[in-house]
């Protein structure tokens, strides 16, 4: 809403058509920029490539790209790919979706925003192989996988900037703050219950659409390759910055995902 009414050209994602509609609208009532939607499952890896290919067609360059969709799963599910869904949709799906988009990241040496949360804290990717993690055979709770998909973000900005696969391209990652959204209603479970009389003490959407969109423009963090708790570089947990976890994740990410694999004909 916020780049809409700076006048940017803007591709909202959502894979429900009605709220994707709905989510249209209400942009498109506050600003005056080129806002459309795509519809897409960022859950699904053959989802994200067919998002990837319309977007590839229909935009010449990309300046910005905000990997913010997230869930948190009460229950382990896996994905028809056979992927963790919490670890699908917060960690894979972006993963993919920023390979797949690279060459238009790199027209407009433009920003990758990987929207983490604190929560990344308490995850430990170290604690069984990494693809058993992502296919959830080690799966360890909701707030466990969770924390283990942000960890994920992180690392991932960590390892773009230093593997460097597109030169010029800067990530980051962020922590938004502790927002009074939708994530906290999207299952039913104790910690739900136990947050609502707090969220009157939340931050706005707003607020934390505000905190993302910042590190979306030049001039501000243009290094890359940092952490931010809202609009404060700080410091991620320990594990974030081990190399070696950061390139193991990199390839069994690579290789499963297969960003380099030929779209079917
Ligand atoms: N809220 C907080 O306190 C907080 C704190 C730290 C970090 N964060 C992070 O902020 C980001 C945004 O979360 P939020 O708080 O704004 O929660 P939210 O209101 O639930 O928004 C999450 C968005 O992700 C979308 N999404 C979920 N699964 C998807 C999928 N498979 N494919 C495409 N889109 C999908 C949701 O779409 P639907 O409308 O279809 O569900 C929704 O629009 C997340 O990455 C979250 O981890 C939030």
């Amino acid at each position: 809403m916020i780049a809409a009414r700076e006048g940017a050209q803007v591709v909202m994602v959502s894979r429900d058509p009605k709220r994707g509609e709905r989510a249209l609208r209400s942009v498109r009532a506050a600003g005056s920029g080129d806002v459309s939607l795509e519809l897409a499952d960022l859950a699904s890896l053959a989802s994200v490539r067919d998002l990837a290919g319309r977007l590839r067609n229909r935009l010449g360059h990309v300046d910005a790209l905000i990997n913010n969709a997230g869930i948190l799963s009460a229950r382990r599910q896996v994905t028809t790919d056979g992927f963790e869904r919490t670890m699908a949709t917060n960690y894979l799906g972006p993963f993919l979706l920023t390979h797949l988009l690279k060459e238009r990241l790199a027209e407009a040496r433009g920003r990758i925003v990987n929207v983490s949360s604190d929560g990344h804290r308490s995850g430990d990717l170290r604690r069984a192989p990494i693809e058993d993690v992502l296919r959830g055979r080690a799966w360890n709770g909701m707030m466990g996988a969770y924390a283990d998909s942000k960890l994920a973000n992180i690392l991932f900005t960590f390892e773009w900037m230093r593997s460097a696969p597109v030169p010029g391209v800067i990530a980051n990652a962020l922590h938004p703050g502790v927002l009074r959204t939708r994530i906290w209603n999207q299952n039913w479970h104790p910690l739900s219950l136990f947050m609502q009389p707090f969220r009157i003490l939340m931050g706005s959407a707003q607020r934390g659409g505000h905190a993302v969109l910042r590190l979306a423009q030049p001039g501000v963090a243009d290094r890359g390759g940092k952490y931010f708790d809202k609009g404060r570089e700080a410091r991620a947990v320990d594990q974030a910055y081990d190399e070696r976890l950061a390139a193991e994740l990199w390839e069994t990410s690579t290789r499963l995902c297969r960003p380099s694999a030929r779209p079917p004909t």
